[in-house]
């Protein structure tokens, strides 16, 4: 039953052997890029407009999966604007278009903390009521790959005695279930690993209008023993998908 509604088994296939399908008349869609890569853990932004007939009102915009080689048959909705309860609950969660008022005929999407099993083809389809609607022919192809972004870790100068932020910020400027980030210290030769007394660390959210940035910054007044240090940051993506960053401290006397 859920496979029945996830999976939209469409009958467009007829016309799509040899030779190009006919485009109906007043349906286009400018998708950019066409080709994208992401790195495990960030987010793919799809740029997309459509146009359909005058005389059609779109009721439900959906993203589609394409589940065979050249998705003439099996598709899966990885977003629906009126139905979400068609939509599998890990892509509700990471699904959304960026303007929600279908009337702008703009069908950007973003799919957040993105996984190997996102790798495919993604089509866009308008339905007019429960049956009827257009599947767009144009595609986005994403490829996945693994994550070697790595995060930036901002270091002001280190002056003995005056307290100091050092500033990690997470690749990837993402809107999805933010990423955990850590800190590690430590001292070679020694190999001492504790932080400094009165050391805050403090996860910072900066949502912009377009752009999410995860940061944490680590608070400390640095001592003339502190030099030589190595500092790493490390940033977690849905769980399991690290990244990390070490910088050595440079303290210098007053
Ligand atoms: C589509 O909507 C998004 C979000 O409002 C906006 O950033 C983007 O510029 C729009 N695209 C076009 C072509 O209008
Ligand atoms: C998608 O892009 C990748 C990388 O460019 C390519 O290897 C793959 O064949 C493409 N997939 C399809 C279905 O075109
Ligand atoms: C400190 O970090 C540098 C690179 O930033 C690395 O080459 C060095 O081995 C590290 N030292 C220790 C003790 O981890
Ligand atoms: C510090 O750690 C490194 C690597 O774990 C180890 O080889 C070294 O012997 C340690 N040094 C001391 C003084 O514990
Ligand atoms: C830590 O904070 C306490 C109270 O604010 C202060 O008395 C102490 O000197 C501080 N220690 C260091 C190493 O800065
Ligand atoms: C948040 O982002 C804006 C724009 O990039 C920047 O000006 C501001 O300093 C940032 N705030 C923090 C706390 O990083
Ligand atoms: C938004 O993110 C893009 C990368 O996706 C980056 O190139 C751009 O500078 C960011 N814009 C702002 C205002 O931070
Ligand atoms: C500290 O100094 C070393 C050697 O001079 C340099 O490689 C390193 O980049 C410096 N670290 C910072 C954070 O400036």
């Amino acid at each position: 039953m859920w496979l029945l509604i996830w999976t939209l088994l469409l009958t467009e296939s007829l016309c799509e052997e040899g030779g190009k399908p006919p485009v109906p008349d007043g349906y286009n869609i400018n998708i950019s890029p066409a080709e994208i890569t992401v790195q495990t853990g960030l987010c793919a932004v799809i740029s997309c407009t459509f146009t359909h007939p005058d005389n059609v009102q779109p009721k439900d915009a959906l993203w589609l999966k394409c589940l065979d080689e050249g998705c003439t048959n099996k598709k899966e909705a990885i977003f629906s604007s009126e139905q979400s309860s068609n939509v599998k609950k890990d892509y509700r969660q990471r699904v959304s278009l960026l303007e929600r008022d279908l009337s702008k005929k703009n069908c950007s999407m973003i799919i957040n903390n993105i996984n190997e099993n996102d790798q495919g083809k993604y089509t866009f389809r308008i339905k007019t009521s429960k049956a009827a609607g257009y599947t767009y022919k144009d595609k986005v192809n994403i490829t996945v790959t693994d994550l070697t972004q790595k995060p930036s870790v901002l270091i002001p100068a280190l002056t003995e005695g005056e307290t100091v932020s050092l500033t990690c910020i997470a690749p990837g400027f993402c809107s999805g279930r933010p990423p955990s980030i850590t800190w590690r210290w430590r001292r070679p030769g020694d190999n001492t690993t504790e932080f400094p007394d009165n050391t805050t660390i403090q996860k910072i959210e900066n949502l912009t209008n377009v752009n999410t940035t995860h940061l944490s910054t680590l608070t400390f007044t640095p001592s003339a023993e502190h030099n030589g240090i190595n500092v790493t940051c490390q940033v977690t993506f849905n769980e399991k998908i690290k990244t990390e960053e070490t910088v050595t401290l440079n303290v210098t006397c007053e």
